[in-house]
């Protein structure tokens, strides 16, 4: 596997332009599994997770083909049950559910895997495709849905931490051939959701309020093929401007969607992060801050979102001060500490909560990536810290940030892939 070597002590300058969002394109990638007519998505990010569900795709009978960053999809004649191994390993391979069951009348999935954040169950995914008249059984590792025909029905999709988010992918998906109407109550509201429903809609799927708590899809007989072109990757974005404000740089952040990480702009200003925001762009003057303290919860969009709460934990250990960081979405999400403290960072976790004591200064030492956004911490700790920083296993950082050496690099950072022999 291979890993980034970082020089760390220098501050990032410069620009910087998102990719399309990992998580809007996985499911927008299933949802072309609703049509027999081929489907071109644009801005998709060249990422590990990306090649994977296009091999999922192949696996169930697709043709698939990538051209820089565009992604040609014909799902022609396909079958239900894919290729095992693969999705196994992408927790995101589970929104194929819906898409197929809906087409097919049949669908079987390994149980997902993906980053080690907790026990990340399916069983909000399966109880909205019940409601739909879907049969459901689990054996040896896999789930089988089976329906001869669905039909819509008011699904209350809000589980014991909230809404989720490809749980109403994949219901919404489901629905969108299913007989009648389907609500869905307790609805993700995140930016994604909003990108697949656009999709749908360009399919010719019938969805409102998507980006609300409540999701109305009136079932059409049959979907067409589409165009579409991925929003910017609001958690790629956050990564950015954290960076730049922790190493002290300036940055400016391009084609992103400033609308889209305000809880993070928020949370930043609190910390005295100097910024220019405009709607597509986020220019971060951190050589003007001098970073403070803030305490955050991660919740729901459009809350501070959970995919940016490891980064903004490295960015406190440079505050002025005691922050608290509690972690609301997944039980097992702070992988980061542990690293961190190598580092030489001052971390106390109780229960969910985390509390920071900042102004430490961290030196360079070789630390391991667990998840995919534990990873970024540790990316901008490395730039942080004094002397060199090893990171190891950054497979899950491919899995989730485009060039992200060549990006760093670009903004001044030295960040050097080392490859295994
Ligand atoms: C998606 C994102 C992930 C992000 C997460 C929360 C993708 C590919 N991944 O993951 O990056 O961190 O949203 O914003 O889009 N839950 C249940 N039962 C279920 C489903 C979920 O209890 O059937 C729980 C989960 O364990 C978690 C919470 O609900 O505690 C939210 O998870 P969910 O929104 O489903 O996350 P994902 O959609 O898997």
């Amino acid at each position: 596997m291979d890993s980034l070597m970082i020089e760390g002590g220098r501050s990032l300058q410069g620009e910087v332009e998102v990719s399309g969002a990992k998580n809007a394109v996985l499911p927008i990638m299933a949802a072309t599994l609703l049509t027999e007519e081929p489907c071109l998505i644009r801005r998709a990010p060249q990422l590990r997770d990306v090649r994977f569900m296009g091999g999922i795709l192949e696996s169930l009978g697709a043709k698939v083909e990538f051209s820089g960053d565009s992604v040609s999809i014909h799902a022609g004649k396909i079958r239900g049950r894919g290729n095992y191994d693969l999705i196994r390993k992408m927790r995101g391979s589970v929104c194929i559910l819906g898409p197929i069951l809906s087409r097919m009348g049949e669908a079987e999935v390994a149980l997902p895997g993906g980053c080690v954040i907790g026990t990340r169950p399916i069983d909000l995914h399966l109880k909205g495709m019940q409601a739909l008249g879907a049969s459901i059984q689990i054996q040896e590792g896999y789930v089988r849905v089976r329906a001869d025909r669905l039909v819509g029905n008011q699904v209350f999709l809000g589980g014991r931490m909230g809404p989720t988010v490809l749980g109403t992918a994949n219901l919404m998906m489901a629905a969108t051939l299913a007989e009648g109407e389907t609500i869905i109550d307790s609805a993700a509201c995140e930016p994604e959701i909003v990108d697949l429903a656009k999709f749908l809609t360009a399919m010719g799927a019938d969805i409102t309020g998507a980006g609300s708590p409540t999701v109305t899809i009136r079932g059409v007989p049959a979907l067409h093929g589409a165009e579409h072109e991925v929003i910017p990757d609001r958690i790629e974005a956050a990564t950015f401007a954290i960076a730049a404000a922790a190493t002290r740089g300036d940055v400016r952040i391009n084609r992103m969607k400033c609308e889209h990480i305000r809880a993070i702009i928020d949370k930043l200003r609190e910390a005295n992060v100097q910024m220019s925001v405009e709607d597509d762009s986020l220019l971060v003057r951190g050589s003007e801050s001098v970073c403070g303290t803030v305490d955050v919860t991660t919740q729901p969009f459009a809350g501070y979102p959970t995919d940016a709460q490891a980064q903004l934990m490295t960015l406190m250990t440079q505050a002025d001060g005691i922050s608290v960081i509690t972690e609301r979405i997944f039980e097992a999400r702070f992988m980061h500490v542990s690293e961190l403290l190598r580092l030489g960072a001052d971390i106390s976790i109780e229960g969910t909560t985390a509390i920071i004591k900042g102004g430490q200064t961290l030196s360079g030492a070789p630390v391991m990536a667990s998840d995919l956004r534990a990873s970024a911490a540790l990316v901008i700790a490395g730039m942080v810290a004094e002397g060199q920083t090893l990171i190891n296993r950054i497979y899950h950082l491919d899995r989730g940030y485009e060039k992200i050496d060549e990006k760093l690099e670009q903004l001044g950072g030295r960040v050097t892939r080392l490859h295994e022999t």
